[in-house]
């Protein structure tokens, strides 16, 4: 009886040992639950701009609890505020927002190798060459300090110093190099010939050019016999002070007396637009686009007609104006040589030299000796008002073809104002020089001369 009893009690305190642990288990499961991480965050927060920040940054102590790893981006200069995700132990979440100030205290990258190679009298500004960056985005002053020439070959230390917006300056010290690897430019006719038997000066014509802009004289080099008729194959040769060589292949054609030496001056120029400006048999053309102007004349023989490709284009051209309701037609297409002898020389009784020549070529200088030209309608600045005109100006570069002489470009073309002189040069090139209606000239695109010499 008395053992019964006493196991009873026994039971009892057990049982209120074990939910009492229960219970301070609950209520500590629950404390967790609700209790809230405590967060401490830094003070005066700095941050550099354009720098990529995570949210750990701002945060000194953390206990109970757990950043959400974000990360912000400081993009300008000035006040940021960043949200900053806490969560407790047990997944609950808690926003705060902490302000930071975005700074720049960086200078700008100058990126640039330490010894910089430049071209002697490169006319490329030095700092081109070095890369300089800042975390601001904006704006960079940059300049060189220390003395160089740029026309002398030579070793020469610069400082390249760059400042940020925010005044914050970084420089390097640079050893500018002048060097020279460019080599001599030749200019010179592909191809002479003479009688044999007479003395000649092959170096008379040959033009030589180097970016060092020293006086280089050229030489030949080949054997040649001028009493000996022959085709010499010879070179002209140029080397510059830093020892580029250059040289240029050329035919002497030593033929025999009393032979008639032919047009036959070949040679090619650069134009001041870089193009290749090529003269061969008397006849100068740009990638096959003939050019006849003030400077560039044609040989007394040249042409015999409209090229079938002008005719057949503006037979097209002329059936598009026609379906328009318009009549264009050909009132002066080709001129031999001959015949503009007797054009020109009518103007000049007329007008006198001088006048003449700004709007009638001289015998081998008229675009009409080259087939590719003509005067449509009526030759006179009344045209200017038609409406063939008004068509011509919209639709002729459809067909190949360009106006030749637009207004105010005398002292381009060499020509006043032609409202019916059009040229064929394909279609390509023409709607470029078409240019939307603002005519660009043969001389201006290619960039070459016309003037009598
Ligand atoms: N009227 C143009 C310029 C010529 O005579 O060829
Ligand atoms: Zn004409």
């Amino acid at each position: 009886m008395k053992k019964g009893k006493k196991k009873k009690k026994l039971n009892k305190k057990k049982i209120i040992i074990i939910s009492s642990f229960i219970t301070i288990f609950i209520i500590l499961l629950l404390l967790l639950f609700f209790f809230m991480p405590i967060v401490v965050f830094k003070k005066d927060i700095v941050v550099e701009v354009n720098s990529h920040v995570k949210t750990n940054y701002f945060v000194s102590n953390i206990f109970l609890g757990k950043i959400e790893d974000k990360e912000i981006y400081a993009e300008t200069v000035g006040q940021g505020k960043a949200n900053i995700q806490v969560k407790s132990l047990f997944g609950r979440v808690k926003n705060y927002q902490v302000t930071y100030t975005v700074k720049d205290t960086k200078g700008p990258d100058i990126e640039s190798k330490d010894t910089l190679e430049i071209e002697i009298n490169s006319t490329d500004d030095v700092l081109k060459n070095i890369k300089i960056t800042d975390n601001s985005k904006l704006d960079i002053e940059s300049k060189i300090e220390g003395d160089y020439k740029i026309n002398e070959l030579g070793d020469y230390k610069i400082k390249v110093i760059a400042k940020d917006k925010y005044n914050n300056k970084s420089s390097k010290d640079i050893v500018l190099k002048i060097i020279d690897t460019t080599k001599p430019q030749i200019e010179a006719s592909s191809e002479i010939t003479i009688n044999v038997g007479t003395k000649i000066d092959l170096l008379k014509n040959v033009k030589v050019t180097d970016n060092s802009k020293e006086n280089i004289k050229p030489s030949v080099q080949g054997k040649y016999d001028i009493n000996k008729t022959g085709n010499y194959k010879l070179k002209y040769y140029a080397k510059d002070k830093s020892g580029n060589e250059a040289t240029k292949d050329f035919t002497l054609k030593v033929i025999k007396k009393n032979q008639d030496i032919k047009e036959t001056v070949n040679k090619t120029i650069k134009t001041s637009k870089g193009y290749t400006l090529i003269i061969k048999n008397g006849v100068a053309s740009i990638d096959g686009v003939i050019i006849a102007n003030k400077t560039y004349s044609l040989p007394s023989t040249y042409g015999n007609g409209l090229t079938s490709t002008t005719s057949s284009a503006f037979k097209k051209m002329q059936t598009a104006a026609k379906n328009d309701g318009l009549s264009i037609y050909i009132s002066s297409g080709f001129r031999s040589y001959q015949t503009q002898v007797a054009v020109y020389n009518s103007w000049v009784q007329k007008d006198g030299k001088s006048v003449a020549d700004t709007y009638s070529a001289r015998p081998g200088y008229s675009e009409h000796q080259t087939g590719l030209a003509m005067d449509l309608n009526t030759i006179n600045q009344s045209f200017a008002n038609t409406k063939e005109y008004k068509w011509l100006q919209e639709n002729a570069y459809k067909y190949g073809f360009i106006m030749r002489y637009p207004k105010n470009k005398q002292n381009i073309t060499g020509y006043i104002y032609e409202p019916w002189h059009y040229r064929y040069v394909g279609e390509s090139l023409a709607k470029t020089l078409y240019n939307n209606g603002n005519w660009i000239t043969i001389e201006e695109h290619f960039g070459i001369d016309s003037k009598y010499q």
